[in-house]
């Protein structure tokens, strides 16, 4: 059995990372898309989207013929010892998760191995409710095939947890390797597997049942929105206390090793594919189960509410928003990328022209996802210059680097009226409370 011989199926974010990663070190992969236009782009050097290292990782995957991408499922799976399941799980609208392409793609692979006559390993690394590997992967694989799971072929949910922008680092350098089997010969495969791909570097593992492991991914994603949502609802209450700085509450709660400092920045909120996607499908899992999880409901409330306060702020600079323009910096979900989904600057920027301000926006990588959004009803501006010039407030929203290195001064050049909202903590707070006017997430008023 050759453990590096690999397919994957579904070539979006999770799965095309992961099958670069993959032959990079020496493994035979196979990736599997429905998607034709994105089979033919991925052969021919090109990446579906932005993410650092991945175009040059694949160029060299390709050159060493260790990657390929094909639409057929049969061919895949019979020239693989194992197939790792990397389709999206996407929200229905109450929701809770759609497992549309998991069903789809269990199909296929039950399909073609009908006809392979080899053991076959088969892994789902999509995010998945518990419950799913187990009853609809296996049943919908073993209906198409004809065969066993445990006898014919294995099974093993094994979640990932890369970030976008860091997704190639996060993969060779994963903080661990969650193994759920369904049987010990599945996992012992899976662990040959990452033995291989890790070498002398195999982050710790562990290995549980399919539902623990369907499981860890979700409470991850909760627990780190939690966190994120814990600190800005600190840094709320900050703004009301004469001399307080969430920076500094956060600084002093990261040096407690059972908090650490990690995913303490406060903000507008926290949005992507991932962190609301997770949140909503827990929250609509739970209660299916009868459970009503109180505290993650508060997490998502505490984020909705969150973009919201930039407004209140820009209200409390500049008093009357009506015809007053507006300069937004930044307008992906964070810096490094261009994905605007579930992006907080959508909320803000909806809000403001609700309250009649003109908009005025500037983003180093999501323009043109941005105009696909807001359409004509916002102005586009090409630099950070153009996005000042004239503009009554100004309210930073994603941390690019290019911003950090703004100074007071250059606001006062440029805008109209120089008032600035720091909503993620960039800007140091007395140089510009001195300059002009300022406001910033979790700063108290100063004490003298
Ligand atoms: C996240 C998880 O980190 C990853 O493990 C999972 O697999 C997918 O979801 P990602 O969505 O790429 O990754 O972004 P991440 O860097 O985690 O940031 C998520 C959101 O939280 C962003 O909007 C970011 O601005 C916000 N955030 C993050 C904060 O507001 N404060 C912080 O301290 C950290």
């Amino acid at each position: 059995m050759d453990v590096k011989k690999v397919s994957v199926f579904g070539l979006g974010y999770v799965g095309l990372t992961f099958s670069v990663c993959l032959a990079s070190r020496g493994f035979n992969v196979v990736g599997v898309d429905v998607d034709t236009v994105k089979v033919k782009l991925i052969n021919s050097g090109e990446t579906p989207f932005y993410e650092s290292k991945l175009k040059d990782l694949l160029t060299k995957v390709l050159g060493e013929n260790n990657f390929r991408c094909t639409i057929n499922a049969k061919e895949a799976v019979l020239n693989s010892f194992a197939s790792f399941i990397c389709v999206g799980t996407p929200s229905k609208p109450d929701g809770s998760i759609d497992l549309k392409y998991i069903r789809s793609v269990s199909r296929s692979i039950g399909v073609a191995l009908k006809d392979k006559d080899d053991y076959h390993l088969i892994v789902v690394r999509s995010t998945v409710t518990p419950g799913t590997t187990r009853n609809i992967v296996k049943r919908v694989v073993e209906r198409f095939s004809g065969k066993k799971c445990g006898v014919d072929f294995g099974l093993c949910m094994n979640p990932e947890f890369l970030r976008e922008g860091s997704a190639i680092n996060d993969i060779f350098n994963s903080d661990r390797v969650i193994i759920g089997e369904f049987d010990s010969e599945s996992g012992d495969l899976l662990k040959r597997l990452y033995v291989e791909f890790y070498g002398d570097d195999l982050p710790p593992m562990l290995r549980t049942t399919l539902e623990n492991a369907e499981f860890i991914k979700y409470a991850n994603n909760a627990f780190l929105a939690m966190k994120i949502s814990f600190i800005n609802e600190i840094a709320n209450i900050c703004e009301k206390v004469k001399g307080a700085d969430v920076t500094l509450i956060a600084r002093g709660l990261g040096l407690d090793h059972r908090i650490n400092h990690l995913f303490l920045n406060a903000g507008l909120g926290w949005g992507g594919s991932c962190f609301p996607k997770d949140l909503d499908a827990l929250i609509a899992f739970s209660k299916k189960l009868s459970y009503n999880p109180i505290l993650l409901d508060a997490v998502r409330r505490v984020n909705e509410l969150q973009p919201l306060r930039a407004v209140e702020m820009a209200k409390k600079l500049i008093r009357r928003l009506k015809g007053k323009r507006i300069a937004i910096l930044g307008l992906a979900f964070k810096p490094g990328t261009d994905d605007m989904r579930n992006a907080v600057s959508i909320g803000i920027i909806n809000k403001l022209i609700e309250e009649g301000a003109v908009v005025v926006a500037y983003d180093p990588a999501a323009m043109d996802n941005a105009k696909k959004i807001f359409g004509d009803s916002i102005e586009y501006a090409s630099s950070i210059v153009d996005c000042l010039r004239d503009a009554d407030c100004a309210i930073l929203v994603t941390e690019w680097d290019e911003f950090r290195e703004l100074t007071p001064e250059d606001f006062i050049k440029y805008m109209k009226t120089p008032a600035v909202i720091d909503g993620r903590r960039i800007f140091h707070p007395k140089e510009f409370s001195s300059k002009l006017k300022f406001a910033a997430i979790g700063l108290g008023k100063f004490v003298d």
